[in-house]
């Protein structure tokens, strides 16, 4: 732990920003501390929170005790307070405290908030405003309206690792939702029929497809309103994106403008043109792939088994067929990340074997092996949900692809999904063999 810089508090799904992390940073300098907590062994400030879709806040570590009791905390707490009291510029300093796992209740951590504040006070006569908060952890818009990464703004982390010490961190960044919420709404052209790629979900592609590679072009062959082309250009790379929808590339041209004209993109080159991603000829070659591809039909309610049998085989097929005709036009080692559809059964047993075997795949394995498997997250009622999955993650390596594989999190765990969705997108991160 000792090498450990940096702490990343990781979003509502911690394991696609645990990969995240992983590709931009390797994995031997990411280690998970909790569920919601990573550990970096890199300085705070080599850190960009602003391209991490997956993670929430960013915080350098000042300390780590050897205990995970509250008093043994509390006590380093407040040697380091007042070492950063005395740093920050004249005026009222903000105080705000997060907790990850140790053993406190509210009420305690607000009392020793108040303890704080007085121990502050008469070591450093600067007064203190504590942010009240009636949870363990403040949230990103507490954070913010409280000015708590501001030049007299203090959040600290108390987050208990693991092997059962405690770390302590001070907050130094946290994530843009204003700007996460013009990227998402406030584009002129949407289309809830395509489904919409949530620009975070959108950075995690790039990210597990660009790796530590800083430019380069990034192609979105399924590209609709152009969600993953817009934020790989606030990322600095170049973008091109084709749809088989004419009227798609027409929105993605008036979205990429209105990009334009509200970020400046630079010196950024981008292309945009019709294409069926089955049999188009793509010029010049992308250095990375990152595409939600088509998801099949959207669905409001839970379809039948024999539904989302033949939807699965419908989309299998569109996307198999891109895969082969991409193949020949990427140079070996080009990466991609694909978000494809993996359907939720919630609690099981609504789709039969011999359906799903109509999916299209080897009829000798029996479906809870080869197609079902337990995702990582449990839903609010903690029922492990089931998944039903594309045959073609079976047969990756025939078509010419190698599978990423990843430290710290499994390929199961790499779904993105909602509470009350039916279509959740599973991450493929791939390389052309
Ligand atoms: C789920 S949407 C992608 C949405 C996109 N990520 C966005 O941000 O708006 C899938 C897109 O794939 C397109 N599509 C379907 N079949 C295709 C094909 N064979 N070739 C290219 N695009 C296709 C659809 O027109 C649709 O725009």
């Amino acid at each position: 732990m000792s090498a450990l810089q940096t702490i990343v508090i990781l979003g509502r799904q911690p394991a696609l920003g645990l990969a995240e992390l992983e590709s931009l940073y390797g994995s031997a300098n990411v280690v998970p501390v909790s569920e919601h907590v990573a550990g970096l062994a890199i300085p705070t400030d080599q850190i960009d929170l602003n391209r991490l879709g997956g993670s929430t806040r960013l915080a350098t570590i000042v300390a780590t005790v050897p205990s995970k009791l509250w008093k043994d905390a509390e006590k380093q707490l407040a040697k380091s307070i007042v070492e950063i009291a005395r740093e920050l510029p004249e005026g009222k300093l903000q105080l705000g405290l997060s907790t990850f796992g140790i053993p406190v209740t509210p009420a305690k951590l607000n009392a020793s908030g108040l303890t704080l504040k007085k121990i502050i006070r008469s070591k450093t006569g600067r007064s203190v405003r504590l942010t009240p908060n009636p949870e363990l952890e403040l949230n990103t818009a507490q954070v913010l309206h409280n000015h708590l990464t501001g030049q007299t703004g203090i959040e600290m982390l108390i987050i208990t690792t693991a092997d059962g010490q405690t770390i302590i961190a001070r907050t130094t960044a946290v994530q843009d939702i204003d700007s996460y919420t013009l990227r998402d709404r406030g584009r002129p052209k949407r289309d809830a029929r395509v489904g919409m790629l949530p620009p975070k979900l959108a950075q995690i592609l790039i990210n597990l497809a660009t790796g530590q590679k800083r430019s380069g072009m990034v192609l979105d062959p399924f590209c609709g309103t152009g969600v993953a082309l817009q934020e790989a250009l606030l990322m600095g790379y170049d973008a091109y994106g084709t749809d088989i929808e004419p009227r798609m590339i027409d929105f993605t041209g008036e979205n990429l403008d209105w990009l334009d004209s509200q970020f400046g993109l630079g010196d950024v080159q981008m292309r945009i043109e019709p294409g069926d991603a089955t049999s188009h000829q793509w010029e010049p070659k992308p250095d990375f792939i990152a595409a939600e591809t088509y998801l099949g039909r959207a669905f409001t309610e839970k379809p039948a088994p024999a539904v989302i049998a033949q939807t699965s085989t419908e989309v299998n097929l569109i996307i198999k067929k891109f895969l082969k005709n991409i193949h020949d036009q990427l140079a070996p080692g080009t990466p991609l990340c694909l978000a494809v559809p993996a359907w939720i059964i919630a609690g099981g047993g609504q789709i039969s074997s011999s359906t799903v075997r109509d999916a299209g795949r080897a009829p000798q394995r029996s479906v809870h092996e080869a197609y079902v498997s337990r995702g990582a997250q449990a839903s609010a009622r903690n029922v492990p949900r089931k998944f039903v999955h594309l045959p073609l993650i079976d047969q990756l390596s025939e078509l010419g692809y190698n599978r990423v594989r990843f430290e710290h999190v499994r390929d199961e765990q790499l779904l993105y999904y909602r509470e009350d969705q039916i279509v959740a997108r599973e991450l493929l991160v791939l390389t052309r063999k």
